[in-house]
């Protein structure tokens, strides 16, 4: 499945308001490693096969590198993410651009942490979760302005603020990855549901999934994750995947990783593409 993606840069890149339990302000990101961590991710992204388009950050947007929040996609039409107030002045530059491309984006009419909790499978599948960052009443409009058939989900506690910590998509048509432990019981016998539905599941223990291990980006061939989770790394590798395993350890300092850094614009079952 190809996949095209948005990313930002880390030049605006600090830890400012903390609005996760990862932050703190006195372990500020290093700019050069940074910078060269983003670098490589998106360089892992090109090569295997993704297309890759680059929003500047802007000044004062200390938050900007993280574009999964800023919306969630489908083919021509948009939600955009409603995040935290320190991270409110992103959002009208990912507007601007998705606008410049002819997807119309609509504004969320209740907080939304846009891509970061709503995950696309195959078919019209989402994974989408509250708990922590999105208004329960978010998910009802997801599926009447994306067409999409939402699975709810709902994360235990503030260590995974958005649902990219606690489920990870590997290969949107079969494989997840997600830590039992980040959802509560109705959320996890949902996710043990869609193995009726044909997907397969592979366990993260809390200690990778705190990690950041299920902050990644698959597309059912390549996966691109984090350095700092080897038993998930061999297990997608035991499942026929090639996996590059990056460091990520400046992006941590603000609770992020390789996933929260690249907006999807092509979601699996898009009906009408993106032009570039
Ligand atoms: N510091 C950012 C925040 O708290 C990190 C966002 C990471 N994004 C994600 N999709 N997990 O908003």
């Amino acid at each position: 499945m190809h996949q095209h993606l948005l990313v930002s840069d880390t030049r605006h890149f600090r830890v400012e308001d903390e609005i996760n339990p990862y932050m703190d302000r006195a372990r500020q990101p290093d700019p050069a490693a940074a910078r060269a961590e983003h670098d490589a991710l998106v360089a892992a992204h090109a090569a295997a096969g993704r297309t890759v388009e680059h929003l500047a950050s802007a000044p004062g947007e200390s938050d900007m590198v993280f574009t999964a929040n800023a919306a969630l996609v489908r083919g021509d039409r948009a939600v955009l993410g409603r995040p935290p107030a320190a991270r409110a002045g992103e959002i009208a530059h990912v507007r601007a651009w998705l606008a410049a491309r002819g997807v119309v984006a609509e504004d969320a009419p209740y907080a939304f942490s846009g891509q970061g909790d709503a995950l696309a499978l195959r078919d019209d599948l989402l994974l989408a979760a509250t708990g922590q960052r999105t208004d329960p009443r978010m998910l009802g409009v997801l599926a009447e302005r994306l067409d999409h058939e939402v699975v709810p989900l709902r994360t235990v506690s503030p260590e995974f603020y958005d649902l990219d910590l606690a489920v990870g998509v590997p290969d949107p048509d079969g494989l997840l990855a997600w830590c039992p432990e980040a959802l509560d019981e109705p959320s996890r016998a949902r996710v043990r549901g869609l193995r009726r539905r044909g997907f397969t599941l592979v366990e993260v223990d809390l200690a990778e999934a705190r990690a950041f291990a299920l902050n990644l980006v698959g597309d059912g061939r390549h996966v691109t994750m984090t350095r700092g989770a080897p038993r998930l790394a061999a297990a997608l590798r035991a499942h026929g995947l090639t996996v590059t395993e990056l460091a990520t350890e400046q992006l941590a300092r603000s609770g992020g990783g390789v996933r929260c850094t690249a907006l999807t614009l092509d979601v699996p079952g898009t009906r009408t593409a993106v032009a570039a």
